[in-house]
């Protein structure tokens, strides 16, 4: 078929670029440095096993017909207290939170202006709304400045991440809600990769630092440290009652089952009462650091997502294999998830790793450099 022919180049394309990519497990129970799952959340039984009273399945339809439980609206009182915000609106991702967000508020003639290195739901998220949308340079506060001065009207939007996704560098919020106040722009901070981790309980960066008030929307995603699924964007109650009218991420979709929202609230309960956790793996990440200050092009993170910078698909995808046949679970990543030339091994430590497997990880790769 002339379609199929036509996909098929493309695949082939990829792999001559060495791009391609394919599902793979980890059948070989590799040691993880390759999750999300930075605390180990996601294998704590009793966040699963709450003896809670079975209500249902499947939620049965759109929050706004027969999908509307008290489960989420207890769960989402429960987070915005968690997350310290006037009201909090549950998505089944943070894709489509992202998405659901940023395709809905801003409007024609408002302008976005966004982190280069944004995650593709939120590049996807702009591109899907009617306003103007600039990329400013990454963590570039002159930048983002200069860019804030050239707009002349409608509302302005600043979009970044907490922490980004494959650098594990934080964005410096604090500066960047001054600059945004300075030009009456509202912030809408992704904390996908801080959620679980910052502060006591781990309610997240913007909280941490205590500018939660001045953001006008938080993203907080449960996939990651929380160690379940879903997400919620908290912000005022203008935000969400706007929201349930007009984001179609939230409309047009069935809402999430029971289990999947109480597993939520059960894994932040955890969380905040477990705070060793975050401290155990802080301290997990200066041994990772100490071991490799001397690496070339390693990412400068002092959270548990890090990465060696390879430059080129077929580099990353051979230290990747390197280092898997070493008995770790680590992936490449290419190009397009990360900017040409600058394709790496992303390594994610958790609380759960040991130092000698940290240890281990960081000889073989002093090694693989000398
Ligand atoms: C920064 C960032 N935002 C949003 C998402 C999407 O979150 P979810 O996996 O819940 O869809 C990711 C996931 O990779 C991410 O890294």
């Amino acid at each position: 078929m002339k379609l199929e022919k036509q996909l098929l180049g493309q695949l082939e394309n990829r792999k001559i670029n060495g791009g391609y990519r394919s599902l793979k497990q980890n059948v070989n129970n590799l040691i993880d440095f390759s999750s999300n799952d930075y605390l180990g959340l996601s294998k704590v039984e009793e966040i699963h096993h709450d003896h809670n009273e079975f209500i249902d399945n499947g939620a049965t339809g759109s929050r706004l017909l027969s999908g509307n439980k008290a489960y989420h609206e207890a769960v989402e009182n429960f987070l915005s207290e968690y997350f310290k915000s006037e009201s909090a609106l549950l998505f089944n991702s943070g894709y489509m939170a992202n998405l659901g967000v940023l395709s809905s508020v801003p409007q024609k003639g408002d302008t976005i202006l966004l982190d280069e290195l944004s995650h593709i739901c939120i590049k996807e998220g702009v591109r899907l709304s009617r306003a103007n949308y600039f990329n400013f340079k990454h963590n570039d506060l002159q930048d983002l400045e200069k860019k804030l001065k050239k707009i002349e009207e409608g509302n302005i939007f600043v979009v970044v991440e907490s922490v980004y996704s494959m650098d594990g560098d934080q964005a410096p919020l604090k500066e960047i809600v001054e600059l945004s106040v300075q030009y009456n722009a509202n912030i809408i901070v992704d904390e996908a990769h801080s959620t679980g981790l910052y502060g006591q309980s781990g309610y997240g960066l913007c909280c941490d630092l205590e500018l939660q008030d001045q953001i006008f929307a938080r993203i907080y995603t449960f996939g990651k440290a929380v160690g379940v699924h879903g997400a919620a964007v908290a912000g005022s109650n203008i935000l969400k009652d706007y929201l349930i009218n007009y984001s179609r991420q939230f409309i047009y979709t069935t809402a999430l089952p029971h289990q999947s929202v109480q597993v939520i609230k059960n894994a932040l309960n955890y969380r905040e009462k477990h705070p060793e956790l975050w401290g155990d793996l802080q301290s997990k990440i200066t041994l990772f650091n100490s071991l490799l200050k001397n690496a070339i092009n390693k990412l400068d993170s002092e959270h548990p997502v890090q990465g060696i910078i390879l430059g080129g698909a077929a580099e990353a995808s051979n230290f990747s294999k390197y280092l898997n046949d070493k008995g770790f679970d680590v992936r490449p990543i290419l190009s397009p998830t990360v900017p040409k030339g600058k394709e790496r091994v992303r390594i994610c430590l958790h609380a759960f790793n040991s130092e000698e497997e940290i240890t281990n990880l960081c000889h073989h790769i002093n090694q693989y450099f000398q």
